[in-house]
């Protein structure tokens, strides 16, 4: 794992073990569990499942799921949140910024919440890459993302790429953090049929943030890497 993915490992692991982030689930999830119903979903990924407060919502409400977060914290929060609710998903502690440890065409449906902005433009890209591997055809994508700087966490902060700033003290020390706008979802996202692509404030510290929700609609070619990739066949 490379520094930053330490960092990012060690802060979110932190929250976790203090407890010290939401239960409540993705404000919108019933509509979309009720979306993803209609459209005979049933197996899903959440990919940055955090301490499984998505995962156990949609597990009790019948689907096959499974996540992947880098936070050991976080994913052993979920497992035991799922076992004392009698359900079930598939869990890995790995960054989602490597290969991604599913077969190609595997999932309906990829979830990603506040997760994909904690890296470069480039692991991004990688991580977008493998997305579609292990998307089916046709596969829906639910992804937020912060909108601009979280200036309650991070008052000091230096950029070290373009739209890619550090924050240099409190919580998020040395986390890279990626600044999407909405002509870079829709470019790094073409290969989606966007079905929704707009901006949400937090209830809570009015935050704001991009969500995107999109339909795989072609295989796009994968690029030699990927194609190698043992978990492929
Ligand atoms: C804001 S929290 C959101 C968690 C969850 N999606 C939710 O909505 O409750 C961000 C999550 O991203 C995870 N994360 C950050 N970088 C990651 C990476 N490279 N690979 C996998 N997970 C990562 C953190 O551990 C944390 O759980």
């Amino acid at each position: 794992m490379r520094n930053f993915e330490l960092k990012v490992k060690k802060q979110w692991n932190e929250v976790y073990v203090n407890d010290n982030f939401t239960k409540k689930p993705q404000r919108n999830l019933p509509q979309i569990a009720n979306f993803f119903k209609l459209n005979n979903i049933s197996r899903i990924l959440d990919l940055g499942c955090g301490s499984g407060r998505n995962i156990v919502y949609l597990a009790k409400e019948g689907f096959e799921m499974y996540g992947l977060d880098i936070s050991s914290e976080g994913v052993h929060k979920t497992k035991l949140w799922l076992k004392k609710e009698g359900v079930n998903a598939s869990l890995k502690v790995r960054s989602m910024y490597g290969k991604l440890p599913y077969q190609k065409n595997y999932f309906d449906a990829i979830m990603c919440i506040r997760t994909l902005n904690h890296g470069t433009i480039q692991d991004i890209r990688k991580a977008i890459s493998e997305i579609k591997r292990i998307l089916k055809p046709n596969g829906f994508i639910y992804l937020t993302v912060v909108k601009g700087i979280t200036k309650s966490l991070q008052k000091d902060y230096t950029f070290i790429d373009s739209r890619t700033y550090v924050p240099l003290g409190g919580r998020e020390k040395g986390v890279i953090h990626y600044l999407f706008n909405k002509n870079i979802l829709e470019k790094e996202f073409k290969d989606f049929k966007i079905i929704k692509l707009s901006t949400n404030k937090s209830l809570k510290n009015k935050d704001e943030y991009y969500v995107l929700f999109g339909k795989l609609n072609h295989k796009p070619n994968l690029n030699s890497r990927t194609n190698n990739n043992k978990y492929n066949s």
